[in-house]
């Protein structure tokens, strides 16, 4: 069949930082966008070459026992025990067992989506997927309620809730975990040492208060497998973001795919200052050298399959 073509053109050499959103202008949320059911289908399958959402979304319970040793993904030489209270919360079938689902909302944190009204827009779709458990109460009307899965980098526990530092602090976390209300909680637990503690003290806050979630800990090959279906097509990713993990798992079991708050760019369409996230204020840095990600990258390779219809990308406001 004929190739998908992700990423046509080579970058240029000197980027003009000042112009940068005005390149990637997207037609409004009401112009003509049509769902392109044939690519999306041979999207999916090119990357069942690389990975199976189903399966590797979560290591299982038969896969391992407690005193496993695991290498860290991105640090080789550092290894973790798997501990007592891991295992417990590793899904005995995945969690995506069988799904299929006609329109998947997958929700970055982008601070376009501010003003952006889409709420009620995304949580129209049949599964929405969240990232790194971004707040959702004070925010509804932009960014919706509902929540079918959301991710938890480890660095969450630091960034968004003090470490744990005390009781007020864990209370907050555990409220949120609470707030979940049996969706299914996404923990990158094996890819860097840095979040040994933090996933620790999560996992033992869903044990004892007998948290009302759905684990599950990304398999070990994933993060290769997804670098490496981007990679055949020319979209040489350093690390794929969690939010590109998102769309590449979602393939698999989402007929019709929609991205919001997905904006790696300081100003939006209208040349206006966007925040990097809509609930912090975290600054920019992503687009740095130093940084393991390439999200202007990854966002020309979305754009591109919006312009196809493999997905619908909304960087504006919804109706
Ligand atoms: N995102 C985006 N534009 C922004 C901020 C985020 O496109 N200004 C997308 C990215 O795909 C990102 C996802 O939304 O992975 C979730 O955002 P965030 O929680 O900020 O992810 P990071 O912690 O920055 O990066 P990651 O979890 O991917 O390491």
């Amino acid at each position: 069949g004929a190739e998908v073509v992700i990423n046509g053109s080579s970058s240029p050499a000197v980027v003009d930082r000042s112009n940068e959103s005005i390149k990637h202008n997207i037609q409004p949320a009401s112009s003509k966008w049509r769902h392109n059911q044939t690519l999306s289908l041979r999207i999916r399958k090119q990357i069942l070459k690389f990975l199976d959402a189903e399966k590797d979304i979560s290591v299982l319970k038969g896969t391992l026992k407690p005193g496993d040793i695991i290498h860290y993904i991105f640090d080789r030489d550092s290894t973790m025990n798997v501990s007592q209270n891991l295992y417990e919360l590793l899904p005995r079938t995945s969690p995506l067992k069988n799904k299929h689902f006609g329109t998947c909302a997958i929700v970055g944190n982008s601070g376009v989506l501010l003003n952006s009204g889409c709420g009620q827009e995304i949580d129209a779709h049949s599964f929405v997927i969240r990232c790194n458990l971004a707040p959702v109460q004070e925010y509804a009307r932009d960014v919706g309620l509902k929540t079918d899965l959301v991710t938890m980098n480890p660095s969450v526990i630091q960034r968004a809730f003090e470490d744990l530092v005390n009781a007020t602090w864990r209370e907050k976390l555990l409220q949120r975990l609470h707030s979940l209300n049996g969706s299914i909680l996404w923990i990158p637990a094996f890819m860097a040492r840095g979040g040994k503690e933090r996933v620790e003290w999560v996992n033992e806050l869903i044990l004892k208060h007998h948290v009302n979630v759905r684990t599950a800990y990304p398999s070990l090959r994933l993060l290769h497998a997804v670098r490496g279906y981007w990679l055949t097509n020319k979209v040489h990713i350093k690390r794929p973001t969690t939010g590109l993990l998102m769309y590449t798992l979602a393939t698999r079991f989402c007929n019709q795919i929609y991205l919001y708050g997905f904006w790696p760019f300081p100003l939006d369409q209208n040349q206006k200052p966007v925040k990097y996230h809509y609930y912090d204020s975290l600054k920019y840095g992503y687009t740095s050298q130093a940084s393991p990600h390439t999200m202007p990258l990854e966002f020309k390779a979305l754009k591109s399959l919006h312009e196809q219809g493999a997905l619908k990308l909304t960087v504006g406001q919804c109706d």
